[in-house]
């Protein structure tokens, strides 16, 4: 049956940049509704190649400034205002989801493409989970989405790795609107 409420939300999802989002956040229920709506996502094999690490409260700080603290290790030049901002996106945001990967490269069925995709799925279902649930969010990621001591930080094991960190909170202000693409310029058809 043709849902038009459900058509009109798809039209106006988008996302609200990090740096926005103010508090109050999702509660700790809400974000365990939004994380339960979400996990309904296709799952070839029906492997469950993902889980999701919440940071409330004041985890988000924490977790940002062991990021820095790491970054600067690594990277001894790196610039304060790297570091500042390694801080604040998770010191700013009320509540961030981690989405990892769990990819079992050696799956004798399902590769890992399709395993990394349903994780993708998850993310993205999270964001439209959130805006339902009347907050804004936005996928964010950066480089400790790619560094395995990043990694290490959250916990991961050898075959996971953070593919999104969705930043959620309520929106100020509305803010503009990006251009979408033309549908008629990326919908082709086969002729064979
Ligand atoms: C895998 C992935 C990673 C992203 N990482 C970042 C990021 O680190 N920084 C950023 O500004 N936007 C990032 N984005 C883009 C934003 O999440 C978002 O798509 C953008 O703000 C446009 O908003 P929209 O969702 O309304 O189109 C990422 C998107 C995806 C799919």
């Amino acid at each position: 049956m043709r849902n038009d409420a459900a058509l009109a939300f798809l039209r106006s999802r988008r996302s609200v940049a990090a740096a926005q989002l103010q508090p109050p956040g999702p509660t700790r229920d809400q974000v365990r509704d939004i994380v339960a709506t979400a996990i309904r996502v296709p799952d070839h094999g029906k492997l469950t190649p993902w889980r999701v690490v919440a940071f409330t409260g004041d985890a988000g700080a924490r977790y940002g400034e062991a990021l820095a603290a790491l970054h600067a290790r690594i990277d001894p030049g790196v610039p304060e205002k790297k570091l500042a901002k390694d801080r604040e996106r998770f010191a700013h945001s009320p509540v961030v989801l981690a989405v990892i990967a769990r990819i079992d490269e050696q799956h004798p069925k399902i590769p890992a493409q399709e395993q990394l995709l349903s994780a993708g799925c998850l993310g993205f279902n999270l964001l439209l989970a959130a805006q339902a649930a009347g907050f804004a969010a936005q996928w964010l990621t950066g480089w400790s989405c790619y560094d395995r001591a990043a990694a290490a930080l959250l916990g991961l094991a050898e075959n996971e790795r953070a593919i999104a960190y969705i930043h959620i909170g309520n929106r100020g202000d509305e803010p503009p609107e990006r251009n979408r693409p033309d549908v008629d310029a990326i919908l082709g058809a086969w002729h064979g």
